[in-house]
């Protein structure tokens, strides 16, 4: 029983470890954990140690979409150390982008004003909102350039239906940040060790739809009872 769930709790957490909210692929991330991606204005995360060059005039932003539907908005900040929502919002880039369809969904931005210039420090973030998780926030540190081969390569297309479905491999290829969740380490512990405490570690990091449904399939209320 304990083995047969333990296998089961492992198989789950394959996707559940990139199931879950969204990811900010392009440009890169400061970084990605859901279970705190509700901390404006960032995500939970402080500035990057470096930035990523980010073609300002037609600049792509490229998030994953994990629900079926959500509105997006993007803001830039030219603070050198934004911390709070008040930072961005004063500069948006695109406001009430209403995505339909899980999977990827890429932005051109055009930035103006003043700062549109080559060499100008700027943090991105794009605030994300869904009936399942309300605001959620990712943020990149960039620094703008003028230099438009940057993009070669780079479809992106302002859809907003999903364009196609992306995996941990794709997002990788894309250059972008993979899910550095809890999830995925914790499922790694659960895989190996199978001890009580690393499942019920495992089992709170899932994705809160799929803990449902393991719950109706294993049919134990143990796994139910952990999570509680
Ligand atoms: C962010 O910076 C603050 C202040 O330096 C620090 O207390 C906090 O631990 C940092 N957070 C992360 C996730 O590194
Ligand atoms: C832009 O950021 C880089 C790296 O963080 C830093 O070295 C540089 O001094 C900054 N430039 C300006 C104008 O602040
Ligand atoms: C522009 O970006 C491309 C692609 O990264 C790079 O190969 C090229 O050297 C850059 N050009 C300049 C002038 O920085
Ligand atoms: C994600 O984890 C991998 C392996 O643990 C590490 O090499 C990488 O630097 C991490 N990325 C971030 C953004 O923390
Ligand atoms: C994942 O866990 C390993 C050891 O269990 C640890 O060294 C590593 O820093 C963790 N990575 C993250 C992203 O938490
Ligand atoms: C988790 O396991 C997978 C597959 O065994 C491995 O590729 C990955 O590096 C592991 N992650 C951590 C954080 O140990």
């Amino acid at each position: 029983m304990q083995a047969s769930l333990i296998s089961l709790v492992a198989l789950a957490a394959l996707p559940a470890a990139v199931s879950a909210h969204f990811q900010l692929q392009l440009p890169k991330s400061r970084g990605f954990d859901e279970d705190i991606e509700n901390e404006a204005p960032c995500g939970g995360f402080n500035a990057s140690a470096t930035r990523a060059p980010w073609y300002y005039q037609k600049g792509p932003i490229q998030i994953n979409s994990e629900h079926d539907t959500a509105t997006v908005n993007i803001y830039v900040s030219y603070d050198s150390n934004p911390t709070t929502l008040t930072s961005f919002t004063s500069n948006a880039l695109k406001t009430d982008v209403k995505i339909t369809g899980e999977g990827e969904f890429c932005f051109n931005n055009n930035v103006a004003g003043t700062q549109a210039t080559n060499g100008v420090n700027a943090t991105l973030m794009v605030e994300y909102i869904s009936t399942v998780h309300g605001h959620l926030y990712q943020c990149s540190d960039v620094t703008f350039s003028s230099n438009q081969t940057l993009n070669e390569g780079i479809t992106c297309t302002d859809a907003l239906t999903a364009t196609k479905n992306l995996n941990d491999a794709a997002v990788q290829a894309a250059g972008g940040e993979t899910s550095n969740s809890s999830s995925s380490n914790t499922s790694n512990t659960t895989t190996s060790s199978g001890s009580t405490s690393s499942h019920h570690d495992g089992a709170i990091a899932f994705h809160s739809d799929l803990l449902v449904l393991l719950s109706v399939t294993v049919g134990a209320a143990c796994l139910g009872l952990a999570v509680l």
